[in-house]
Formats: C-alpha cells, sequence, structure tokens
C-alpha cells in the first residue's frame, strides 16, 4: 500500500514517514521545504519538492497512485497566521482543498488530516476538553483547521472520501524546530543544552498538553489502517502541565544550573490547554504510551547527539 504523506520533511510527517515505511508501507513525501529539511526525509520515501497549492500536485497523484493521504503539511505558525492570514489561507485552506480534489480524482481511499486540539478550542470552558466541546478558534491558523475539517466531510458525503481528522494537542520529541515560535520544548532543551537562558512568557502557570511524537506517529498509523472514517479525534494525554513544570524536568535532566527566567506574558496567549482522548481509545484503540518525563530524556538525547 502506498501512502502520500505531505509534510513529510517536517517534524511530524518525517516521523510518520518512518513509522509507515517500518509497517511495510511505501511512502511518497510531497514537501515544498519551506520549514521541513530534506535530512528529515526517509532514504526509502520517494520525495517530490512540491508546494502543495501546486497544480503539479495532480502529476504526482496521476503518476504515484496513492491509496492514502496524509495531510501534516500547513502553514503552522499561530502568529504568522494572525499577521497574514491570506498567506496562511492559501496554503492551509486552499492548499487542502487541491488536496482533497485530487484524492477525489484518483480515488484515494483515506486522507488522514493534521488538526488541532489547542487552536480549535479556544480558551476552554472544561478540561480536559472533548471532540464535543465548542469550538472557537481565536487563530486564523485556528480557523483554517476547523474549515479543512468541514471541506473533508463535504468530500465524506459528496464523493465518498473517508477520512480522519486528528486534533493534536502539543506535540514535542526529536527533530522538532528549535528556532522557531512554538514548539517550548525544543526551544528550551536547545538554549539549555547551549547555556543560553531561555524566557518563559510571563509567570510560566499556563497550562498545555504535550504529547510525544512517537504516540501521534501510532494514532496516524491507526487512523490509516482501522476501519474508522469521518471521525475526529483527540490526541493528547489528559494531563495538565505548566510550562514551569516542563522547565523543571528539562533542567534537571540537563543537569544545569541555568535558573527560570520570566519575559512580558504574550498578548492573547492561551491559559490552559487540556485534551481528553477517551474516543480515540475507544474507536482508534489508541492510547498515549510515552510518560512526559521519558518523551523529555529521549527529546534531550536527540538535541545533545545533533546539537546546533
Ligand atoms: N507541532 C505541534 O505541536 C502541532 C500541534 C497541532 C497540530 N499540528 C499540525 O501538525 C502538522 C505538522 O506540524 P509540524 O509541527 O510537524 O510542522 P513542520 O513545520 O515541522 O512540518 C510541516 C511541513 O510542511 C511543509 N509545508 C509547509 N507549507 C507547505 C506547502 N505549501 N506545500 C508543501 N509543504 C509545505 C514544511 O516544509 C514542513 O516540512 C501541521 O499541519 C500542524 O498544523 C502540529
Amino acid at each position: 500500500m502506498k501512502v502520500l504523506v505531505t509534510g513529510g520533511a517536517g517534524f511530524i510527517g518525517s516521523h510518520i514517514s518512518d513509522g509507515l515505511i517500518d509497517e511495510g508501507y511505501e511512502v511518497i513525501v510531497v514537501d515544498d521545504l519551506s520549514a521541513g529539511k530534506e535530512d528529515n526525509i526517509h532514504e526509502k520515501a520517494n520525495f517530490y519538492k512540491l508546494d502543495i497549492q501546486s497544480s503539479s500536485l495532480e502529476d504526482v497523484f496521476r503518476k504515484e497512485q496513492p491509496d492514502f493521504v496524509n495531510h501534516q503539511a500547513a502553514q503552522k505558525d499561530v502568529r504568522v497566521s494572525v499577521s497574514d492570514p491570506i498567506y496562511d489561507a492559501k496554503i492551509n485552506i486552499l492548499g487542502t482543498i487541491n488536496l482533497l480534489q485530487n484524492c477525489m480524482k484518483y480515488k484515494v481511499k483515506k486522507i488522514v488530516f493534521a488538526s488541532t486540539g489547542g487552536a480549535m478550542y479556544g480558551e476552554q470552558e472544561t478540561f480536559p476538553a472533548t471532540e464535543t466541546h465548542p469550538v472557537r478558534p481565536i487563530s486564523p491558523y485556528g480557523i483554517t483547521k476547523l474549515v479543512a475539517e468541514h471541506y473533508m466531510h463535504y468530500y465524506k458525503t459528496l464523493y465518498g472520501l473517508d477520512y480522519v481528522s486528528l486534533r493534536y494537542s502539543n506535540v514535542y520529541g526529536p527533530r522538532q524546530d528549535p528556532f522557531g515560535e512554538a514548539g517550548v520544548v525544543a526551544i528550551f532543551v536547545q538554549k539549555l543544552l547551549n547555556g543560553e537562558q531561555p524566557i518563559i512568557n510571563g509567570d510560566g502557570k499556563q497550562t498545555r498538553d504535550f504529547v510525544y511524537v512517537e504516540d501521534v506517529v501510532k494514532a496516524n498509523i491507526l487512523a490509516i489502517k482501522n476501519n474508522v472514517s469521518d471521525c475526529i479525534f483527540n490526541i493528547g494525554t489528559g494531563n495538565e502541565i505548566s510550562i514551569n513544570q516542563v522547565f523543571n524536568d528539562l533542567r534537571e535532566i540537563i543537569n544545569t544550573s541555568i535558573d527560570k527566567k520570566h519575559g512580558p506574558p504574550n498578548q492573547g496567549e492561551q491559559q490552559r490547554s487540556v485534551i481528553e482522548c477517551s474516543k480515540a481509545k475507544k474507536i482508534l484503540c489508541w492510547e498515549p504510551k510515552i510518560l512526559l518525563i521519558d518523551g523529555l530524556k529521549k527529546t534531550c538525547r536527540f538535541f545533545h547527539e545533533n546539537r546546533q
């Protein structure tokens, strides 16, 4: 079976490609390398350097005839989405529609989509948020993910294209970009290893639900394999962890004397974010296996061995 992975040169997409190849799938990667790296792409994957908005995407579908599509490519930076919502919407909405049109035309069996728990539910009313929590994205990025979910439901209804949307919480692990605006674990690890001072935005009491990338890969593979469609799943741990705790854990793992330093809070930053995953456990037979402390240790080891 052949899977076309968009964003397969990026953090999560490259791990998904590796996982699929380990499971015996043939993998095609489509990535424009705007954020991803060619080095991340598995040597057995067939790589096309291409924007998902491009009309040449059809040539890839025609030639490769993928059975499944795993859609990770996105403009993923919330702040970029705020400063340039048109750019954000072009990639995340028009790019996704271009992909869906090709899925429909070339009779792809199922598309699995990287959605978001954090940005989807906005400032939560209940903790942890289930999939039925009101969706009130407070960023153009969150809106585009919601719109993509609606489009997938539309393609399922009209053309029978099966889909699964996975609403990730905060994913962390090896290969995450330590220089971006998001990805607090990667940013802190990189700085602490280099003896630099990380800055915690605000009082650090804001919380997130950190899920290790290996667990996210498993969810994606189960979403392809299992006979499930037209379905949305939260993919997180249900554990609410403060940024201060992440800093303290990393400080201990790395064994550094660098202490916490707080900066001004980020305007409009969500205070609490945690998602409930019993639906994925029940229907997808998925649950997170990697404890935060173990995931942080693996991440530190990776960044230590790949110092930048
Ligand atoms: N990292 C997280 O915590 C998190 C949380 C929720 C959802 N997500 C979603 O998961 C997916 C993967 O995120 P990631 O953290 O691995 O990000 P990433 O930036 O590492 O990976 C995205 C990949 O998509 C590629 N890409 C971007 N625009 C493209 C385009 N127009 N055409 C082709 N390729 C393009 C980039 O080059 C990159 O390799 C994204 O859809 C993101 O929105 C991530």
